[in-house]
């Protein structure tokens, strides 16, 4: 007996956007201010009524549930990813390790950064860029400099392969990261 194996090499094709009106990148836009929003409202609370290092844990326990619970609502994948991770789930992979070296390059030629969507054959990807403002260096800045002693060393027992310090402010932290599959979406 024969068995004939045909090999068929699919080629994913893709197609980047700028700004645009689209329903999908409304969509995107949307889901990524709103965890943008959310998180950030909640840390400030907490680092007011809990001090730098009682807000860790909400970082710590709270990111992660807040941004599944956006993502469940709107049906959608939503993650914030970055190439120099605190928490190692958090690494990005290969579409958006992309997108961060190109926003990289356009923050050292002083281009402003704008979100991007890009259509792949199952559906988008909508990425908007994360920076550093001052409040985030408490966390995400240099130890002695911004991060004090007892924000390090909290940091330390709960992260030890952290690789998220010595940022100053305007730098890329990372990319708010949504998908979601064309028969979902509103297109
Ligand atoms: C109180 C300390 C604290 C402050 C302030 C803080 N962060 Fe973080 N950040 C953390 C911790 C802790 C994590 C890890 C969260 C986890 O385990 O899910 C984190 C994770 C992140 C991540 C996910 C990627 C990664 O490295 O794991 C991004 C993006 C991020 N922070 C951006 C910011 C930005 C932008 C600001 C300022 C607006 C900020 N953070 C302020 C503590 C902080």
């Amino acid at each position: 007996m024969k068995y004939i194996f045909l090999l068929f090499i699919v080629a994913a094709s893709s197609k980047l956007y700028a700004e645009n009106k689209s329903p999908a990148f409304i969509k995107g836009k949307k889901i990524a201010s709103e965890l943008q929003m959310v998180l950030g409202k909640n840390l400030l609370a907490a680092i007011q009524s809990k001090g730098t290092v009682g807000a860790i844990a909400f970082c710590n326990e709270r990111a992660y549930p807040i941004t599944n619970a956006t993502a469940k609502k709107e049906v959608v994948f939503l993650k914030r990813a970055t190439d120099k991770p605190r928490n190692p789930k958090n690494l990005a992979d290969q579409s958006e390790a992309a997108v961060i070296s190109k926003y990289k390059r356009q923050l050292e030629r002083n281009i402003s950064l704008n979100p991007i969507l890009k259509e792949v054959d199952e559906g988008f990807e909508f990425y908007s860029p994360i920076l550093t403002n001052a409040m985030c260096l408490q966390c995400h800045g240099s130890p002695k400099k911004e991060i004090s002693d007892g924000v390090l060393a909290k940091l330390q027992t709960l992260y030890p392969k952290d690789q998220a310090m010595g940022y100053s402010i305007n730098q890329l932290r990372g990319v708010f990261s949504v998908r979601w599959k064309k028969k979902s979406s509103v297109d």
